[in-house]
């Protein structure tokens, strides 16, 4: 059987972050709109200070207005939820993300509960949580779902019927994408650490999403031949003669031989996740001032 196709995640992204800047463009200048995104940041987590950092440089390149706030490691619920409620006040601010994971002094449950919903762009918000699941017209969804079915749809537009099956059931990646899955019409199997049997489960799947942090677990023997295989793991691993290298969830080299189609790690999800960031700001921009949507691809 021939080779998998290779999803094109770096290139999907960048044509979104292109339309994107286009329509940061439009806001500015017809409605005197510079839409903006808060980023607050606890502690001093290295990966985390990365994605910060990362975050601000895809605004500036689209024309987002970005501010970043850095709060020690010991600080208390009193001065975060102080934070929050000045930029849930401020019209210069759309979007508010708060990095994760926060020190284990702060519940991220009760952080992400003291965000103004309309301007809760990862989506982590009870409200936004509900609307996802209600079956209505969903609010802000988070940005690695929202990439993956962007990816999924690149692939093949319908998704309505497909059995899913998702690895992992994280609050951030799994059981949104599950979500999502089932708002379009898929069949949706959650596959977790306590299920029995899961090879055989993911066999089953059109679409296998694999998102459990453990790198290359997902074989080719867990795939069924010409599946869609969405990798969101990002494991950074020290291979010999190589140095640091990442690493998806999927065996890469032994799922492209069975699957249809499948993403590579890195150059997949990864840039995904930022751009649907960028799009959830403009969104939320809009949304908070009764402007119709961007015309923008996503959930
Ligand atoms: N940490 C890892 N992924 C994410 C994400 O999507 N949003 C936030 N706020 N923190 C994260």
């Amino acid at each position: 059987m021939a080779q998998a196709r290779l999803i094109d995640g770096k290139g999907i992204a960048a044509s979104l972050r292109q339309r994107i800047g286009a329509a940061a463009a439009s806001l500015r200048e017809r409605d005197g709109v510079v839409a903006g995104l808060a980023a607050i940041l606890v502690g001093d987590d290295p990966a985390s200070d990365v994605y910060v950092r990362g975050k601000a440089r895809a605004c500036d390149a689209v024309g987002i207005a970005s501010f970043e706030y850095r709060l020690p490691a010991n600080v208390g619920i009193a001065a975060i939820g102080e934070l929050i409620g000045k930029l849930n006040a401020d019209d210069r601010v759309d979007g508010i993300l708060v990095q994760l994971p926060l020190p284990r002094t702060l519940d991220p449950h009760l952080v992400v509960a003291a965000l103004d919903p309309a301007k809760d762009v990862d989506g982590f918000h009870p409200i936004n949580i509900g609307r996802l699941w209600g079956g209505g017209e969903p609010g802000l969804v988070p940005c690695t779902p929202d990439g993956v079915l962007m990816l999924l749809r690149s692939v093949s537009p319908d998704l309505s019927g497909a059995d899913a099956v998702v690895l992992g059931r994280s609050q951030i990646v799994g059981r949104p994408i599950a979500g999502l899955l089932l708002a379009a019409d898929c069949t949706v199997t959650i596959v977790h650490s306590r299920t029995r049997d899961s090879a055989a489960i993911c066999r089953r799947a059109d679409i296998l999403i694999a998102a459990i942090g453990r790198p290359a677990t997902v074989g080719a023997d867990w795939i069924k031949p010409g599946a869609t295989v969405i990798d969101v793991g990002i494991n950074r691993l020290a291979v010999p003669e190589r140095g640091m290298t990442l690493v998806g969830d999927v065996d890469f080299e032994a799922a492209r031989q069975v699957a249809g189609a499948i993403t590579p790690v890195p150059g997949g999800v990864g840039p995904m996740t930022i751009a649907c960031l960028l799009r959830n700001t403009l969104l939320a921009a809009c949304r908070r001032r009764g402007l119709p949507d961007p015309d923008l691809p996503g959930a």
